[in-house]
């Protein structure tokens, strides 16, 4: 793939479908935009990585400093918890699923600051056909979402996700599961949180729905 930051693509066999092709040129496009603010302070785009076949999708809120760096989602201490609940509590790999966010930059409190912050609405509005057609080409047969801005985004509502975790919600016809951000479970006791077992609650939902096992559990 040509362009900024190749290693920024999703996953890739060598004999590509049209879809890893359209996510490959769409992330190139994505690595040169400039639609609102927030691409004046990053180091890299974060596109989002993962399976172009995914059945599973999992939508955050923004990249942080890590992600900044690197260009690739979810992998510091939240990206550790969440590969965790993909792996241990789903049984599949991370390649397996697909893993973006509503915006492709890191939102800071000051540009160029230390600190990370949720999108602002038109930050979210200016990134948005990035992840409507990332949605589009990968078509999963269920969206997570995880934490309040992801979820009041996807679900087009303001109610908090405390109200909305573990409810089906949909999104142009595909099932929606909210469930915490692994960020806030972690600010909240992390291994020895009580949210734990209300966010494995919701991935139980999300293998019941696919029809996928429980991993450790005989059928
Ligand atoms: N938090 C998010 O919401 N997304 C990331 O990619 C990393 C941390």
């Amino acid at each position: 793939m040509s362009g900024e930051q190749p290693e920024n693509a999703p996953t890739s066999r060598p004999d590509h479908s049209p879809q890893e092709r359209e996510l490959h040129a769409l992330a190139d496009v994505v690595a040169g935009c400039d639609s609102c603010r927030l691409h004046t302070a990053r180091t890299r785009t974060v596109f989002g990585e993962g399976s172009a076949s995914a059945q599973v999708m999992f939508i955050g809120e923004g990249p942080g400093r890590q992600e900044d760096l690197s260009g690739r989602p979810f992998i510091g201490r939240a990206g550790e918890l969440l590969t965790r609940i993909i792996e241990q509590g789903m049984g599949v790999s991370r390649s397996q699923v697909f893993i973006a966010n509503i915006v492709k930059c890191r939102p800071t409190v000051e540009l160029r600051g230390q600190r990370d912050r949720p999108p602002e609405p038109d930050e979210t509005a200016a990134c948005s056909p990035y992840l409507q057609r990332q949605i589009d080409l990968i078509r999963p047969r269920v969206i997570v979402t995880l934490g309040g801005p992801a979820t009041k985004f996807i679900l087009n509502t303001t109610i908090g996700i405390t109200r909305l975790r573990g409810k089906w919600g949909e999104y142009g016809g595909i099932p929606v599961m909210p469930t915490f951000h692994p960020s806030y479970v972690l600010r909240n006791g992390g291994d020895r949180s009580p949210l734990r077992r209300e966010v494995w609650s919701d991935i139980q939902q999300v293998l019941h729905r696919l029809g996928w096992p429980v991993p450790g559990k005989s059928s």
